[in-house]
């Protein structure tokens, strides 16, 4: 029988693999969620003793900042065109933030160092929001664009 989840572990453990689904339509934001996603991997493939605390502290800094960067200008174009379900999809990036921070504060002071619950966390919750209320956007975007294509064609 094939295994679905690969070699033998959870796909929680395994690192997230970009593939064209996951593609919002907008370069500057699949660019910014690839590199998200490659610093997520980092975690994931590094989770267990052999990972020093500071390389985490590195990589989770490096995490809200670049997770900052982006649910900035995300939210910016969403607002440019319109987007009708910006303020719940506003929520769903302020809940992640402050969840990421408390995490990182507990691992920058030491009392959480790479514990499998982070790392589930921060897997799950992007992979789930690229491929959940990101797509969402992605639709929308692709038909006011569609739109506005074919009045200025007229
Ligand atoms: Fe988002
Ligand atoms: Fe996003």
């Amino acid at each position: 029988m094939p295994c679905f989840f690969g070699k033998g572990g959870s796909p929680l453990e395994e690192t997230i693999e970009w593939t064209p689904a996951m593609s919002v339509g907008v370069p500057l934001l699949d660019e910014q969620h690839q590199r998200i996603v490659s610093i997520i991997n980092y975690l994931v493939a590094a989770k267990g003793p052999r990972i020093s605390a500071d390389a985490v502290d590195v990589a989770l800094v490096q995490l809200r900042r670049f997770v900052d960067e982006h649910f900035r200008d995300e939210e910016l174009i969403l607002e440019e065109c319109g987007y009708p379900a910006l303020a719940e999809h506003r929520q769903e990036h302020r809940e992640y933030r402050a969840r990421l921070a408390e995490h990182s504060r507990r691992a920058l002071g030491g009392e959480e160092l790479m514990s499998d619950e982070l790392v589930h966390f921060v897997r799950e919750w992007w992979e789930g929001h690229i491929l959940g209320e990101d797509r969402k956007y992605c639709a929308f975007l692709s038909s006011t664009d569609a739109k506005s294509r074919g009045s200025d064609s007229g």
